[in-house]
C-alpha cells in the first residue's frame, strides 16, 4: 500500500496503470460509512485510491474545521487492513498554493438546502474534487448517499464539466438505533447518540405516513416537527421535501420521487440525514 503524501507521488502512482481506478474521496476519521465505499471500489475496481484531505475550504470560519475528529494512525489502519493500493494524503499546503484563485462553482442546486445553510460549503467541495479527479485521474467515484444533496451535484460536476468518470452511489450506513454514520457522531457520547437516534426515527415517521397515503406535504411537515420537537434537546436548521432532481421544494402533494432531508443541531452538533422517496 503506497502513502501517497505528494501530489507528484499520486500522479506518478496513477500513470504506470491502465486498469480501472477507483477513487474514495474522505475527510478522514473513518467509519463503516467510509469502509463502504471503499469495499464497493475494491469490488468493481482493479485499483482503489483513498484520499484523506480535511479540506479546510468547505468550512466556514465559525464552523468546526478546528475540532474535526482526526486521526490519521487509525485511519491508516483500517486501510491497511481492507488491503487498499494507495492512500492520497496531501498536506493543505500541497492543495492549496499561497495563490490560489480558481474555484469551481456550481449555480443552482448548491443554493438550495446545505448550500442555504452553509453557503461556502458547495464551492470548497467542488473545488477540492476537481483537483482529486485530475490528481488521481481514476475510472470510477464512490460517494454515499448520506450526503445525498452532495452526491447530486458531484454528479452534475461529472457531467457539466466532462469528466470521464462513473459515480457510483451508495446506500447510507446506520447506527442499530438508525442514527447514520458520520465523523461528527465522535463529538457526541452514548447518551446524545440515543437522543441523535430520533432524527432518523422522525425521517422514517414521515416515510410511513407517505407509505399511508399521506402526500401533504404541510401535514407531513407538521408531522415531524412534532416529533423533533418532543425532544427538547434537538433543534431544526432546515427540513426539507424537495423535488430529487431539481432540489426545488414541493409545495403542495407529492406526485414524484423526493428527497427528504433535514439538519439538526444537538448540543451545537450539525447532524444532516435524508430519506429518498421513490415514487
Ligand atoms: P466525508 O464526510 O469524510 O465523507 C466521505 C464520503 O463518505 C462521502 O461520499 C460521504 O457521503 C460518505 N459517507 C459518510 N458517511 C456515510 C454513511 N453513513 N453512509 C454512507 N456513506 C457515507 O463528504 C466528504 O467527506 C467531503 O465533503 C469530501 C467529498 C471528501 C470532499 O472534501
Amino acid at each position: 500500500m503506497l502513502i501517497a503524501r505528494t501530489i507528484t507521488e499520486c500522479v506518478s502512482f496513477r500513470k504506470k496503470l491502465n486498469n480501472n481506478v477507483g477513487l474514495v474521496p474522505t475527510m478522514g476519521s473513518l467509519h463503516e460509512g467510509h469502509i463502504a465505499l471503499i469495499k464497493s471500489s475494491l469490488k468493481i475496481c482493479d485499483i482503489t485510491i483513498v484520499s484523506i484531505f480535511l479540506n479546510p475550504k468547505q468550512f466556514s470560519a465559525n464552523e468546526d474545521l478546528d475540532s474535526y475528529p482526526t486521526d490519521d494512525s487509525r485511519d491508516l489502519k483500517i486501510l491497511k487492513k481492507l488491503n487498499i493500493d494507495c492512500i492520497f494524503m496531501p498536506k493543505q499546503s500541497e492543495i492549496y498554493l499561497e495563490d490560489h484563485s480558481i474555484d469551481v462553482v456550481e449555480n443552482k442546486l448548491s443554493k438550495l438546502l446545505e448550500g442555504n445553510s452553509r453557503p461556502h460549503f458547495f464551492r470548497g467541495v467542488l473545488t477540492v474534487v476537481s483537483k482529486l479527479f485530475n490528481i488521481c485521474n481514476p475510472t470510477d467515484v464512490f460517494f454515499g448517499k448520506k450526503d445525498a444533496q452532495q452526491l447530486i451535484i458531484i454528479k452534475k460536476l461529472i457531467k457539466d464539466l466532462n469528466y470521464n468518470i462513473k459515480c457510483h452511489e451508495i446506500p447510507i450506513v446506520r447506527s442499530e438505533k438508525g442514527l447514520a454514520l458520520s465523523s461528527r457522531n465522535e463529538y457526541l457520547n452514548e447518551s446524545q447518540k440515543e437522543i441523535a437516534s430520533n432524527i432518523y426515527k422522525s425521517l422514517y415517521l414521515v416515510k410511513t405516513h407517505i407509505d399511508n397515503g399521506q402526500d401533504d406535504v404541510g401535514a407531513l411537515k407538521k408531522i415531524f416537527f412534532t416529533s423533533i420537537q418532543s425532544v427538547p434537546e434537538l433543534k431544526i436548521d432546515y427540513f426539507s421535501i424537495a423535488d430529487i432532481r431539481t432540489l426545488e421544494e414541493v409545495v403542495d402533494t407529492i406526485s414524484s420521487t423526493v428527497l427528504i432531508s433535514t439538519a439538526i443541531f444537538l448540543d451545537g452538533v450539525r447532524l444532516i440525514d435524508n430519506i429518498e422517496y421513490i415514487i
